[in-house]
C-alpha cells in the first residue's frame, strides 16, 4: 500500500470528511490511475454507496467518463430498481459513445432492472439554438427529469485534460486556464478555491440543481487528480466522496 503512516485509510478518510464538510468519504487502497484494479475498486465502492441510498421513485442523474462507466458497470441489485430512472447528467459532452452519459445512465438501468430516458442534444450550442431546443417538449420534459433528480453521482477531471477532451475552441481553453481553473465536474470548471470560473450552456443540470441536489455522489481517483477533487469538494456541494488512496494522500497534503 501506499499509504505507509501511522494512521489508516479510515483516519484519513475521517480527517478529509472533516476538512471538506461531507457526511461520508471512502477511500479504496492504491493509484486509479495506474491500476485498472484499483479503478474498479473505486466504481465497486460507489456501487456500493448507491445501492445503499436509492429509494423508490429516485431519479439518479449520472455524468459520463471513465470512472463513473466502472460504476455502471458494476451496478447490480438483488431486487429490481423498477420505479428508479437514470438519466444523463447533462447533454453529449463529445465523449466516446462508451464513456457518454446517455450510455451509462442506460447500462446502469438495465443492470438493475431500472427504467432511464436519454437526452441527444450536443453540447457547445449557441444561444439560438440553446432557446429554440428549450421550447421543444420532448426535451423539456427530459430537461424537467434530470432537474428533478435526488441522487446525482460524477466524474470529476482536471480543467485542461477535459477542455481538451470536449474539445474547446482554443479560445476557449486559454480563458479557462487565465481563470484559474484546476477542475471539472459536470461541465463547470472550478478554481483552487471551489469557485466556479466557467460554465457551458448546456441542457441538462444546472448550478441551482446541484445545490440542491439532496445526495451529491463524486467518484474520483488518481494522483493527478488529487487537486482537482479538493477543488470540487470545497465548491461544497458534494455528500459523499469515493475516491483512492493515492488520491486522498495529495488533498490531505493540500489542507
Ligand atoms: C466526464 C464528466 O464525463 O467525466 C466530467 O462529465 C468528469 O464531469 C469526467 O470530469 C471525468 O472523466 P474520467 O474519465 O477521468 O473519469
Amino acid at each position: 500500500p501506499l499509504y505507509k503512516s501511522m494512521f489508516g485509510l479510515s483516519e484519513l478518510e475521517e480527517k478529509l470528511r472533516k476538512a471538506f464538510g461531507l457526511s461520508r468519504v471512502i477511500i479504496v487502497q492504491g493509484d486509479s490511475e495506474t491500476s485498472i484494479q484499483t479503478k474498479r475498486e473505486l466504481g465497486r465502492a460507489a456501487c456500493q454507496v448507491l445501492r445503499g441510498a436509492l429509494k423508490p421513485k429516485d431519479v439518479v442523474a449520472v455524468t459520463g467518463g471513465t470512472t463513473i462507466a466502472q460504476v455502471a458497470n458494476q451496478l447490480t441489485t438483488t431486487t429490481a430498481m423498477k420505479d428508479i430512472w437514470f438519466v444523463p447528467a447533462r447533454g453529449g459532452l463529445g465523449e466516446s459513445l462508451d464513456y457518454q452519459a446517455n450510455t451509462l445512465a442506460s447500462t446502469m438501468a438495465k443492470r438493475t432492472g431500472g427504467h432511464y430516458r436519454l437526452l441527444h442534444v450536443p453540447d457547445h450550442l449557441g444561444e439560438e439554438a440553446f432557446a429554440s431546443l428549450m421550447q421543444e417538449p420532448n426535451i423539456r420534459e427530459i430537461v424537467d427529469v434530470i432537474r428533478s433528480a435526488r441522487v446525482v453521482v460524477h466524474g470529476i477531471g482536471d480543467a485542461m485534460i477535459m477542455a481538451r477532451r470536449r474539445k474547446l475552441d482554443s479560445e476557449v481553453v486559454a480563458e479557462i486556464e487565465a481563470e484559474g481553473a484546476l477542475a471539472e465536474a459536470f461541465g463547470f470548471y472550478f478554481d483552487r478555491s471551489g469557485a466556479v470560473v466557467h460554465q457551458m450552456q448546456t441542457v441538462g443540470l444546472r448550478l441551482e440543481d446541484i445545490v440542491n441536489t439532496e445526495l451529491v455522489i463524486g467518484v474520483a481517483g488518481g494522483k493527478n487528480k488529487g487537486e482537482a477533487i479538493a477543488a470540487v469538494m470545497r465548491f461544497g456541494h458534494n455528500d459523499v466522496l469515493v475516491t483512492d488512496e493515492a488520491a486522498a494522500l495529495e488533498m490531505a497534503g493540500l489542507l
